[in-house]
């Protein structure tokens, strides 16, 4: 394939050369003049691990030209990678200018092409960038549309400094956000015989995960390293305990509990992170993510309640009261702060959870739920269809299928549904579905 390059720094780099070492045409731009020389004299612009013989052997094959005129590269190439930096703005925003210029100078090149084009964003954007900016940027400039005379579309890359030809060769997987089939057949030609997984999505889920990605990188490394600080100060070596935690492939090291969905409570979770951040404040030592949970967790109850209240309606019926589903056990239940929020407002509340009887609860179970909402018992009501008669908004918080297929049965027009667990079968309701940020 024929491909421009804009974009000489790491990412960009390291893709020409891997793309000219795999028989490809490659013409690389920059604004960069330098980087542009020592690309011309089979020089390494950036120092990566492998980079400096490959860029010496690509150079001799003649597949690699550079230039600073991005115009000729569009007209020259049928794919397009961008990857200009993205860089912090003061406030913390995201930099686009360089992006933006560049946009420009791609839609005037459009406007004298004939053939279809398709530029691939490689650059980190937020969400909504692709389309909402840059993609009206080329339009306007090139007066063609796209899809039809060019297709924009975005693939986060996932290299690492450091070991970017390995991760090149073999990333976690290659995702493709796109409008159409054809960006995502050419990408597919393109990266599709990489050892790894080719998916394609749309543009802002593209742009987002690769956020994500980032952002859970930064989380893990925090977590460990606060875990090893307190570790410290309890006298554990960290590297066992880290090591121990990472062998657990069901729960810790595994998609477990990284579905979105309700706020997390139960007899452990809440008490063991409290007694946690007790044991970094004897010790003096700052835990400041372990410390967030709890707040970030009661953000997510607040916001279930906010659209409860939102709505307007007065008569609630929950479905679900126990802090999971399948289990009787309501200590710390966010189901049953609900519940006691919404008595506290006044509002009109049934509940119906088919594992959940009073009569049975004992221990601190029973506790608990004497302490939070003693009047719970004249609230319970043994009939899903009963609460769903005489509700106007029903909470749904479990996620027993059975009990779903009730609600898809009984739940009427005029009612709200408000989903805290991901329903399948919502496109089924008659009822007004709202997720709780889905
Ligand atoms: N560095 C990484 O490990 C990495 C990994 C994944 C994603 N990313 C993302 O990829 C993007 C590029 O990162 P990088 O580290 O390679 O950046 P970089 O700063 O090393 O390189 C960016 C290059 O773009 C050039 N440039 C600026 N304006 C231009 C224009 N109008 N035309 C052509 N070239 C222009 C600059 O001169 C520079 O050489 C960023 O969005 C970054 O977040 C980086």
């Amino acid at each position: 394939m024929k491909i421009s390059i804009f974009g000489l720094g790491y990412v960009g780099a390291v893709s020409l050369a891997c793309l000219a070492r795999d028989g490809h045409t490659v013409i690389g731009v920059d604004v960069d003049s330098s980087k542009l020389d020592l690309i011309r004299a089979g020089k390494t612009p950036v120092v990566e691990e492998g980079m400096v013989d490959l860029m010496a052997r690509v150079a001799a094959s003649g597949r690699v030209t550079v230039s600073e005129d991005a115009r000729q590269a569009v007209l020259d190439s049928e794919v397009s990678l961008v990857c200009v930096g993205t860089p912090s703005a003061p406030n913390g925003s995201q930099d686009q200018s360089a992006m933006l210029r560049l946009a420009h100078d791609l839609g005037r090149a459009m406007r004298e092409k004939g053939e279809p084009h398709v530029f691939v964003f490689r650059s980190t954007l937020v969400p909504g960038t692709v389309e909402e900016v840059l993609r009206p940027i080329i339009e306007r400039e090139s007066g063609k549309k796209d899809g039809e005379g060019f297709h924009a579309c975005f693939q986060p890359e996932f290299l690492r400094e450091g070991s970017s030809i390995r991760d090149y060769d073999k990333p976690p997987f290659t995702i493709v956000g796109a409008n159409a089939a054809a960006p995502v057949e050419k990408l597919r030609e393109l990266f599709g015989r990489l050892p790894c997984e080719f998916y394609s999505t749309s543009v802002r889920a593209a742009e987002m995960v690769k956020y994500c990605c980032n952002n859970f990188h930064a989380l893990k490394i925090s977590f460990a390293n606060e875990t090893a600080r307190l570790c410290e100060a309890l006298g554990v070596d960290p590297f066992e305990v880290m090591d121990l935690v990472c062998k657990d492939r069901q729960l810790n090291i595994s998609p477990a509990y990284l579905k979105p969905g309700f706020a997390f409570g139960g007899s452990c979770l809440p008490k063991d992170l409290r007694a946690t951040l007790h044991m970094s404040r004897m010790r003096d030592v700052e835990l400041p993510v372990h410390a967030a949970i709890m707040p970030s967790n009661r953000v997510h109850i607040d916001r279930a309640i906010a659209k409860v209240l939102e709505s307007g309606r007065r008569r609630v019926g929950m479905i679900g009261l126990s802090f999971k589903t399948g289990t009787d056990d309501l200590r710390e239940s966010p189901l049953v702060l609900l519940a006691e929020h919404f008595i506290g407002k006044g509002l009109s509340l049934m509940v119906y959870d088919p594992e959940v009887h009073l009569s049975r609860l004992l221990g601190a179970n029973r506790r608990f739920i004497e302490q939070h909402v003693p009047h719970i018992g004249e609230l319970l009501c043994a009939e899903l269809t009963e609460v769903i008669a005489k509700s106007e908004v029903l909470v749904v918080g479990l996620a027993d299928p059975r009990v779903l297929e009730g609600i898809e049965r009984h739940a009427r027009e005029d009612q709200l549904v408000l989903d805290l667990v991901d329903m399948q079968k919502r496109a089924g309701l008659r009822a007004q579905v709202l997720g709780l940020c889905w």
